[in-house]
């Protein structure tokens, strides 16, 4: 079986409709076909000021929504990343393999960093890239399931695997990205021009996972639209109503042009119910079977020490060879 990895930050109290679309639904299909890891990310979270107390709250809001959207704890290796102290070992080997330059051109640091002003950011927040190449590189993973933004960061990781193969013997297998362009970046409801981001969209332009129905359909039907009052798929002069196909077709295995065809002639307002009534009916039991989750800790501890126990073994394997083709002692 070919093997996926895939990753995710528990940076906010739910993930929103793009990290659904984007991602956690192809993690929940691909389960079926692969051998499927995926890790929630808390390394990386704390690139940015983080508490600990809400990270602790997060990392676990998250795993249970892993698990609430599909993700089989018999099927998928699901564990938290710090879980496994493999992944900053081989993030530092691959440090030392980056030119500061090729890091530097990471667009999303740049973004990331210009909230806080460049030389406020944290060295962690530069080297973000390199602990998620490593991430995909000890799981020898084939297949990376992302949306559009993470296209940079995965190309980093086969320029990474390539050179530490060449110069140290074939150790890491090749990892794709597995994208679904229909799906790739949904957008900023208030914004549709920019991504639905956890990080920079207001509380109007995204649409949470974790939401009651009630503001869930207030912030679709409040949703910008364009100009015109026809419902047609033109991204570059209705990037909302654009949107807005794409997230239905996405919910519903309608296609746009059915999509298009069937609401002609019949105004944004109609439509928007509809976009409405297919997010609140995909989120509302992802929501509950999360909530189930949460009010046993104890039982969503031990599925994630179930997952860390596979993960470790599957990295400490690529470990041993990488600690003896880079030249480490054996510890014994
Ligand atoms: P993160 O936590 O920001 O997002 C998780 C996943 O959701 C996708 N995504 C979107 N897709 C479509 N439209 C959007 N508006 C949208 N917003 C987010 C992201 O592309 C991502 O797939 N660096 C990663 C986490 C990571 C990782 C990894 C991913 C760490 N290690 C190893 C893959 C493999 C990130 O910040 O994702």
């Amino acid at each position: 079986r070919p093997r996926v990895l895939s990753g995710i930050q528990p940076t906010a109290d739910s993930f929103h409709l793009g990290n659904y679309l984007g991602a956690l639904r192809q993690w929940v299909t691909l389960q079926e076909t692969h051998d499927a890891f995926y890790c929630v990310v808390d390394l990386h979270a704390i690139t940015v000021p983080t508490e600990a107390a809400a990270l602790r709250r997060r990392t676990r809001v998250a795993a249970a929504q892993l698990f609430a959207a599909g993700l089989d704890p018999e099927r998928s290796t699901v564990f938290v990343q710090s879980h496994v102290r493999e992944h900053t070992e081989l993030a530092w080997v691959l440090n030392c393999l980056t030119g500061m330059g090729e890091a530097a051109r990471m667009t999303q640091f740049k973004d990331k960093s210009a909230k806080f002003g460049e030389s406020a950011a944290s060295v962690g927040l530069f080297t973000y890239p390199i602990l998620q190449a490593a991430d995909i590189l000890l799981y020898q993973a084939n297949s990376v399931p992302v949306g559009a933004d993470q296209k940079q960061h995965l190309e980093l990781t086969r320029d990474l695997a390539q050179r530490f193969n060449h110069r140290y013997g074939d150790t890491f297998t090749l990892p794709a990205p597995h994208i679904l362009k229909e799906v790739e970046k949904i957008t900023d409801l208030q914004e549709p021009t920019a991504k639905m981001s956890k990080s920079s969209s207001s509380p109007a332009g995204i649409l949470d996972v974790l939401e009651q129905p009630g503001p869930l359909r207030k912030k679709v039907m409040r949703a910008v639209t364009d100009t015109g009052s026809e419902v047609v798929f033109d991204e570059a002069n209705k990037p909302g109503i654009s949107n807005l196909l794409r997230i239905h077709s996405a919910l519903t295995g309608t296609s746009i042009a059915e999509l298009v065809a069937r609401f002609d002639g019949q105004g944004y307002g109609t439509f928007k119910k509809e976009v409405a009534e297919a997010v609140v009916e995909t989120f509302t039991p992802i929501r509950e079977r999360t909530e189930k989750l949460l009010s046993d800790e104890t039982e969503l501890d031990r599925l994630l020490a179930i997952g860390a126990g596979r993960a470790r073994d599957v990295a400490q394997r690529t470990m041993v060879q990488v600690r003896d083709r880079v030249g480490f002692l054996p510890t014994s």
